[in-house]
């Protein structure tokens, strides 16, 4: 084992804080309504199919010209208002989502040009439907570790240019949104530990279909035989609704546990909006009382990937489903296939 060499100075490292706690959550609904009728025009399928299956009724799409960036400066100005704070407070920008159309640069710094925040740490994560919750988890430990005191997360996307309005197993799911949280110092703890994972032997579960490698052979070599194509997002469905099932609902629990939390103490349960079916699969499974309030943002807004969480926490909070103060458990999962989840104090 290493030790520091002789006579040479200790590090100086920023104080710690103790606590960390989210102190304003956004979020942002593009104003176009997608009814189920709308999706089916594309596919082989039928509102009450959607709404069976998914308990979806209608989801939200962007507007062509509305960027991930215009949806989460929207989310962001709301939480940083609740949150109290300035630009000028915000150290640092963790970015949450999959649907950046470019590969480089980061979505982050631009957020930051938008919101005039001068010099932030700034990067994009890439975890699906489960960035956020990542992102929070990540925020609490930089809070305390001293190295920002102020970590605004974001979790966006707009998957409408991203899933193929022909795919039966796909296209009546995902839509498009963002939230935002501030999380900073706090007296108490409102951050919990979180459970977090992942599965790579299921990485084709969710997944670009093609790589952009793929597509510039296609296009760059016509003798390939390989058809230039947009590489939309496929999901194999049944096996993600399973693994959501079987794998994360133990998940949930474990997370309480760890919390020092029982179910009857949540005042709200927040799962990644994935299928209305998997959220009560999960209440199920953690014997949650009937009185507490579950997250059902999935029925009008669709999947929103990173963007679930915050956008159904948020709609619970304004709508007076769950009290500011009060305990949630949230929990997002998703490509990769990958999960974080943490008990958190809502704003
Ligand atoms: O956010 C990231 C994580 N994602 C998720 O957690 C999604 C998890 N998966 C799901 O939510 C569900 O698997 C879906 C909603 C995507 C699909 O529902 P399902 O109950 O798993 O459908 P299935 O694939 O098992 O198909 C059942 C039946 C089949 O017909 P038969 O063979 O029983 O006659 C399909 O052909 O439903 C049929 N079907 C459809 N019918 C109408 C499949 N897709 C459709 C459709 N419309 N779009």
């Amino acid at each position: 084992m290493s030790t520091p060499k002789a006579n040479q100075p200790a590090l100086t490292i920023p104080p710690a804080v103790q606590h960390a706690r989210i102190h304003g959550l956004g979020s942002y609904r593009p104003e176009r309504v997608v009814s189920n009728a709308e999706i089916c025009e594309n596919i082989d399928s039928s509102d009450e199919w959607i709404q069976q299956r998914t308990g979806i009724i209608e989801r939200r799409f962007a507007a062509p010209d509305e960027s991930i960036i215009d949806m989460s400066e929207a989310a962001s100005l709301q939480a940083m208002k609740q949150a109290g704070v300035t630009a000028d407070d915000i150290d640092f920008i963790l970015f949450a989502t999959i649907s950046h159309p470019y590969q480089t640069p980061a979505a982050a710094p631009l957020l930051a040009i938008r919101l005039g925040i001068t010099s932030p740490g700034a990067l994009d994560l890439s975890a699906a439907c489960a960035g956020y919750c990542y992102g929070i988890s990540m925020a609490n430990d930089m809070v305390r570790s001293g190295s920002a005191k102020y970590v605004l997360v974001v979790g966006v996307e707009k998957l409408s240019d991203y899933v193929d309005p022909h795919d039966r197993g796909s296209a009546f799911i995902f839509a498009d949104g963002a939230g935002a949280a501030v999380v900073g110092p706090s007296d108490f703890p409102g951050i919990g530990p979180t459970l977090y994972g992942s599965d790579g032997d299921k990485w084709d579960n969710i997944v670009q279909k093609d790589s952009w490698l793929n597509l510039r052979e296609a296009i760059e070599n016509p003798e390939s035989g390989l058809t230039p194509r947009w590489p939309y997002i496929e999901m194999k469905g049944q096996s993600v609704f399973r693994w959501a099932v079987f794998s994360i609902a133990p998940i949930a629990k474990k997370t309480l546990e760890a919390s020092g939390v029982t179910p009857d103490q949540l005042d709200a349960f927040v799962p990644h909006q994935a299928n209305m079916r998997i959220s009560d699969a999960m209440v199920k499974a953690m014997k949650l009382p009937e009185d507490v309030p579950v997250a059902r943002d999935i029925a009008t807004t669709g999947n929103t990937s990173a963007a679930s969480v915050p956008l159904a926490m948020h709609r619970m909070l304004q709508a007076g489903d769950a009290p500011s103060g009060g305990l949630a458990l949230q929990i997002g999962f998703g490509a990769g296939l990958a999960y974080a989840a943490q008990v958190v104090v809502m704003p």
